[in-house]
């Protein structure tokens, strides 16, 4: 293992070495994956979780570097932290201290420590170094993955998260994840498998697969066969104890004939499919480098509903790329009305640095982006509440996941993957309960278990 490096070693005195450790996570599921195997390992060395920032001596900032809003977040953060605990570590860790981790060391003073995604697995060591010798640096890419360094999970809620996929080969001109988080890696499959099995053991009964393109998975069993994404899914699928299977995100052109006969087939799989198309119109998937058209996107969501007929779909979009004219976002509406989303997120174009769009002309009007954002959550809003009114009458399964605001509310997720408010006492965070589902506002359901009659 190669030994960290030491960036801009200070004149002043080292801070105390941490015992206790908070993770803040901002960025996606994968982000947040991430932040609990760095709390896996920070116990393995000994230190100890705390309930708060404010409680810890170690607090790590998992950063996301997605919009500039997301990434500006760092920096209030950092200079909170400081004004609060002067002898505090503070960590940054995530996508921004990929992309900006020496920018980070040399206008953040108090940050003593940045660590990127792919080397978080060497954070004890650098709690360690900056103990030691002030500050420390690790943005890394090695060929030996963090995968193989990380301890076996052993701590779970009952829906957890396993990152099967990393990176990204896909480039689209507007997206810094190719350059956060590298290139497009598969797990090995035994690797897979034998952490899911952790994940049942420790209490799981529900596993969402992740990877920035999940369904590019490519693996060989313990037979030496290739295999797919569908092929993993199937053996997670005979795994004793595993109730439910997600995945996301899945990219159009990596859908395989395999993958949308498994969700006709395993009955694990939720039916619910996250498949981004970011917009309608040819001409800006095409600036976008998106690889796919809209006529194929169409096509691939007809054919998940033919074998799945109740499947919800979700979507991510994006208004305002550069050159977006008002005829080419018409074109995201109606195929937003041409898909009928059961969920979906939507956000206004962010121009990235080091990205391909950021140089482009014909910058949206901010004015014009928030019309069209509005516009845009108006109807998809309109239909994920459509959604969840006609799954009333329904009789479904929801995953208990935690409390709810008041005394005896438990909150899960149905098989679509609406939240669900239970009145529930006599049942627990972790089951599986079959439920009435009675009424809809426009985020959630309200249920109520289904009482077997007395013997
Ligand atoms: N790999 C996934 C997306 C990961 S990023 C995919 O290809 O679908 C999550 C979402 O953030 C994207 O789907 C996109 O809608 C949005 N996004 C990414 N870069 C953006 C940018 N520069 N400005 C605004 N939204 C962006
Ligand atoms: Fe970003 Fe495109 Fe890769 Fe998704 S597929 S992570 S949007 S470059
Ligand atoms: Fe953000 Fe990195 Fe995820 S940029 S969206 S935390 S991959």
């Amino acid at each position: 293992m190669a030994s960290p490096s030491t960036a801009n070693k200070r004149d002043r005195p080292a801070k105390p070495a941490p015992q206790s450790y908070f993770v803040k996570s901002f960025g996606c599921q994968m982000n947040v994956y991430d932040g609990e195997r760095m709390g896996e390992l920070l116990d393995a060395d000994g230190m100890t979780a705390a309930d708060s920032a404010d409680a810890a001596d170690l607090v790590i900032l998992n950063t996301c570097h997605i919009r500039e809003k997301a990434a500006e977040k760092v920096y209030s953060e950092i200079g909170r932290l400081k004004r609060d605990g002067p002898q505090r570590t503070i960590a940054v860790a995530g996508c921004v201290a990929q992309a900006e981790g020496a920018e980070i060391m040399a206008r953040a003073a108090a940050v003593d420590i940045v660590v990127g995604p792919q080397a978080y697995h060497r954070l004890p060591a650098l709690v360690a170094e900056a103990a030691r010798s002030g500050r420390a640096l690790d943005t890394d890419m090695p060929a030996q993955s963090k995968f193989d360094m990380l301890p076996r999970r052993r701590r779970t809620n009952a829906s957890a998260f396993l990152t099967i996929q990393e990176g990204c080969d896909k480039f689209c001109t507007y997206c810094v994840v190719p350059y956060t988080r590298g290139a497009e890696v598969s797990r090995p499959w035994s690797q897979v498998v034998d952490e899911a099995r952790a994940l049942i053991d420790a209490g799981a009964v529900e596993i969402t697969l992740l990877g920035q393109n999940v369904n590019a998975w490519t693996g060989t069993d313990e037979k030496g066969r290739e295999q797919g994404f569908d092929g993993l899914l199937r053996a997670l699928d005979r795994l004793p104890g595993l109730r439910r299977i997600r995945y996301t995100t899945s990219h159009p052109m990596d859908v395989t004939d395999g993958l949308i006969a498994a969700h006709g087939e395993i009955a694990a799989l939720m039916p619910y499919l996250h498949l981004p198309v970011q917009s309608g119109s040819d001409q800006v998937l095409k600036a976008m480098n998106r690889s796919h058209d809209r006529a194929l996107y169409l096509r691939l969501i007809e054919r998940f509903r033919a074998v799945r007929p109740d499947i919800a779909i979700s979507g991510d979009f994006i208004v305002g790329f550069p050159g977006e004219t008002e005829a080419e976002f018409a074109e995201t509406l109606s195929i937003v009305d041409a898909v009928n989303y059961a969920q979906a997120f939507s956000f206004k174009y962010s121009p990235r640095p080091g990205t391909p769009a950021a140089t482009l002309d014909g910058e949206v009007a901010p004015e014009m982006m928030d019309d069209r954002l509005q516009r845009l959550q108006a109807l998809l809003g309109a239909q994920q509440a459509a959604f969840n009114q006609a799954s009333v009458g329904r009789r479904t399964e929801v995953l208990l996941e935690r409390r709810g605001r008041k005394p005896g509310q438990l909150l899960g997720k149905t098989p679509w993957l609406q939240s669900a408010i239970v009145e529930a006492p006599d049942v627990a965070i972790g089951d599986i309960v079959t439920v009435d589902l009675l009424a809809a506002g426009p985020l959630s359901l309200v249920a109520a278990p289904v009482r077997r009659a007395a013997a």
